[in-house]
């Protein structure tokens, strides 16, 4: 069922939690599919649900920096209390040691935790009327696009879920920056809304990509991810699409191509990272509907700035 996510829709959400229940809910990133942290059975549903390898960690979401604070009791650390002064509420996320009384499941056994403070109004209300942490990994199943509107969570959930808080289009439109608080330096391992250059304002330096022992305990960051059903092809410029398009003409296959700022393609978005980022999921959703035998995109410059979406597209296209 979905309901507007106007007060009486976040009370009945807020109901539904606390009796155990999954509710889909919006974020300022992407769509989140909630269940209580403590609650065992509601953490193994959200697993089925997704059809999620078990071995893959949830993000815990709560409704304050005080209570991840409280949450994180000696995990806490200077780090956390930088970034979390920086970016929170926001769509950032930090891997801290794993609280107690949290699921199993919830970190997929492991000893650290993802914990983040969602800015987006009604994730926050939502939260704060909850008064418990909350898993929320995005509201797909495993493997496929992120949602950014509730529809297409409806499409891809449906009636699995308790219910879906419809709350318009997600502002950032991809999933949060993931930064492991554990190590030092401090490791980006997902780049997202946060950019590396505003890491780096409160960081000074930090390391990138899954380092030797993150590998092992974030499996969730595998290569192929976030994609849609139709084959993706990454390519790096406009001249490589161009002849896919006739490669694609010739054997009578129907395609779409897809780029960035001036680079001319079927659909085309914006050239500002983060107006890039906010339109990506849902352009993909679009493409992917169209029932094609293929969808090219012609990736931004290799620049930090561009990370997020390089990222995502590198996940959709690899085999
Ligand atoms: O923006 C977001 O973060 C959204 C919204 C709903 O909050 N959630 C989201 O969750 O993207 P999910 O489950 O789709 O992605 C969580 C990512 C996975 O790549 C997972 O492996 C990683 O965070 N992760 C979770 N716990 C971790 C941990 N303890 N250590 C390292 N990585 C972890
Ligand atoms: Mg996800």
């Amino acid at each position: 069922m979905i309901v507007a996510a106007d007060e009486h829709g976040i009370a009945l959400a807020a109901r539904i939690l606390a009796d155990g229940g999954l509710v889909v809910f919006p974020t300022e990133t992407v769509y989140g599919l909630g269940g209580l942290a403590h609650d065992p059975d509601a953490v193994a549903r959200i697993y089925r649900v997704k059809g999620r390898p078990g071995s893959n960690p949830l993000i815990v979401h709560v409704a304050g920096t005080a209570q991840a604070r409280e949450l994180a009791g000696e995990g806490w650390n200077d780090v956390a209390e930088a970034l979390a002064g920086a970016f929170w509420p926001g769509p950032l996320t930090l891997v801290l040691p794993r609280a107690q009384g949290l699921a199993e499941a919830a970190t997929a056994g492991g000893p650290t935790m993802a914990l983040r403070v969602p800015s987006h109004p009604v994730a926050r209300a939502l939260l704060a009327a909850c008064g418990r942490p909350v898993v929320a990994p995005s509201a797909n199943s495993s493997g496929r696009l992120s949602p950014t509107l509730a529809s297409h969570a409806w499409e891809d959930l449906g009636d699995h879920v308790d219910l879906i808080l419809d709350g318009g289009a997600c502002p950032a439109g991809v999933e949060s920056t993931v930064v492991d608080a554990t190590t030092r330096p401090a490791r980006l391992l997902r780049p997202g809304p946060v950019s590396p250059m505003k890491l780096e304002e409160v960081l000074g330096r930090f390391a990138v990509g899954p380092g030797s022992e993150t590998v092992a305990r974030s499996p969730g960051l595998e290569t192929r991810h976030y994609a849609p059903r139709t084959k993706l092809v990454a390519v790096t410029n406009p001249e490589a699409a161009g002849r896919l398009a006739r490669e694609a003409l010739a054997e009578g296959r129907e395609m779409a191509s897809l780029a960035f700022g001036d680079t001319p393609a079927d659909m085309i978005l914006p050239g500002t990272p983060s107006e890039a980022e906010h339109a990506l999921f849902a352009a993909l959703h679009r493409l992917d509907s169209l029932g094609l035998d293929l969808i090219v995109a012609v990736l931004p410059p290799d620049e930090p700035r561009w990370w997020a979406v390089r990222d995502r597209l590198a996940r959709a296209s690899a085999p």
